[in-house]
């Protein structure tokens, strides 16, 4: 073990060294948090045998490349949509295609476990006395493909245009569930084994909300024991600039159902005496935002752990440009509530969305009508300490409370998950920053996502496992929209950061 004071450094034939003891990164519970590197690193020198075997890993990843490829498309042809019914047995194909990779790459104990919703798949490697054990979380189901018409090639076939492989699920799960099943192959393949012990579960209901995964959890507490859990279904800052998630938004979805006359009526004849339920609705909607962009909902904010100054600093200092961002999107300007930056708007303060909102006539041409009913979909993202909840009982009340005495309403809640922070000091995140750093070249930063994947807070909860959240997408890959595509840089750069994390990790354990 040597001292350097470089991060830099590396060893006499040019391999940069693993780092260790990195820092002193202050967790969560502490309250404050530095994104620096300490200046005084501690480096472990990997024998040179284990430097050829990662040699000999890596490359056979490169002279794979073409098999991998053709074997993601098979499973992405699966269109395992896991909300339409239709696609029940389509599920359950995707279910069985990654038990059989499993088995293929020499997992162990493969099942297919029924749930009563779509089925989890099951598989382990354990011949590693002694060594961490992870456990892997992805999910083989994908959201619905419409409108089918934006696609530029079909979504279940996929296809590769300007480095990027297109089609449903391609980054969001598939593709990276799918990066996790060929860094093992090419571990086993190379070295008959692993160095770390593994159990991976894959579940067909997260697009869904994952309404069976908890009871799943629940029942298989002594199957599911782990050192730690690892999950790549998110992404990166951006392209060539890898970075590790420490932070999740929760969930609270909601639909409303809004009743105004008890049949459909001519609107000449009735207009003028009726509050249209389509705008009763659309009036209630707008009023759950104020001029400056924060939701009106008395007490929704009470929860809501304010950002620190260090957390804070942190967020401006990332490579980030609200205009270029506005013009990506296709928008003269942003908006949002006022007092944060984008990022604190979406990593870490609660949001408000209509998601969908329908009533009366869509068809063809013009029909006259004032309809009975109106109907919305409304998502609340939620941050520590806020729970789905209490913020869902707000938003009931609230609406409640100011419903028209001119139309009936009623509030349902669809699902909900909580927001999620892991610790950037545990040794897992410690050595995922250190797999980064080798697969892509570049010093990983540390950042929270927008989104929402509500099992790592359950993970903590049942089985005291903190979650290392380690994404291969990016940001601007379509998903859950038209044309999604996972970058394939990123896909073959993600192969081999997984293959160096599980090198990593038992040097972090210890
Ligand atoms: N992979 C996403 C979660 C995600 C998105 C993480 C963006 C980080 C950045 C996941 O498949 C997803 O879409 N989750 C749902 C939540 C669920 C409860 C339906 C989401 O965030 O809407
Ligand atoms: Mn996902
Ligand atoms: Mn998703």
């Amino acid at each position: 073990m040597t001292s350097h004071s470089s991060e830099k450094s590396k060893n006499a034939s040019g391999e940069f060294l693993a780092f260790r003891n990195v820092d002193r990164y202050i967790g969560w519970t502490s309250g404050a948090m530095s994104f620096q590197q300490s200046e005084d690193f501690r480096y472990e020198e990997l024998s040179s045998k284990r430097i050829l075997l990662m040699e000999q890993i890596l490359s056979y990843v490169d002279s794979n490349r073409d098999r991998y490829l053709s074997e993601l498309k098979e499973f992405l042809a699966i269109p395992s949509v896991s909300s339409q019914n239709e696609h029940k047995d389509d599920i359950r194909r995707g279910a069985e295609w990654v038990a059989g990779q499993m088995r293929t790459i020499g997992m162990q104990n493969v099942q297919v476990v029924d749930t009563p919703g779509h089925p989890v798949v099951y598989g382990e490697w354990l011949g590693a006395s002694g060594k961490p054990t992870v456990l892997l979380y992805g999910h083989y189901d994908v959201q619905p493909v419409d409108p089918l018409n934006l696609w530029l090639s079909p979504p279940f076939e996929a296809t590769v245009r300007d480095g990027n492989l297109y089609a449903r699920g391609s980054s969001d799960d598939k593709g990276q569930v799918f990066i996790h099943l060929k860094s093992v192959e090419a571990y086993m393949k190379n070295n008959g084994n692993l160095p770390i012990n593994l159990k991976m579960i894959v579940e067909g209901e997260e697009e869904v909300g994952s309404e069976h995964l908890d009871d799943f959890v629940k029942q298989h507490k002594e199957l599911l024991k782990a050192d730690l859990a690892l999950i790549s279904d998110s992404s990166m800052f951006a392209k060539g600039i890898p970075s590790v998630c420490y932070g999740l938004r929760g969930l609270a979805y909601m639909e409303v159902e809004v009743t105004g006359p008890n049949s459909d009526l001519h609107s000449g004849s009735f207009g003028g005496s009726v509050h249209n339920p389509i705008q009763a609705l659309a009036e209630m909607i707008a009023s759950l935002h104020d001029k400056n962009g924060r939701i009106t909902i008395p007490g929704f904010y009470d929860d809501v752990r304010p950002l620190s100054k260090t957390e804070r600093a942190a967020y401006k200092k990332l490579p980030w440009n609200d205009k270029k961002y506005a013009k990506q999107l296709g928008l003269k300007e942003l908006y949002g509530e006022k007092g944060f930056t984008t990022l604190e708007r979406l990593w870490a303060r609660p949001t408000l969305e209509c998601n969908g909102i329908w009533g009366g006539y869509t068809g063809e041409g013009a029909k006259t009508v004032l309809p009975a009913k109106a109907f919305a979909k409304i998502s609340m993202r939620i941050v520590p300490d806020q729970t789905s909840a209490t913020v869902a009982k707000l938003f009931e009340r609230h609406l409640k409370k100011i419903a028209p005495k001119t139309i009936q309403i009623k509030v349902r809640t669809l699902h909900g998950g909580e927001p999620a922070l892991t610790p950037i000091d545990s040794p897992g995140v410690q050595a995922a920053v250190a797999a980064l750093q080798k697969g892509f070249g570049k010093k990983p930063l540390y950042q929270r996502e927008g989104g929402s994947i509500p099992i790592v807070v359950q993970f903590k909860k049942l089985l005291g496992l903190d979650t290392v959240l380690l994404g291969f997408g990016l940001p601007d890959e379509n998903a859950h929209a038209p044309n999604e595509f996972i970058n394939l840089d990123n896909f073959f750069g993600g192969i081999k950061t997984s293959i160096h994390f599980y090198n990593e990790l038992p040097g972090y354990w210890e």
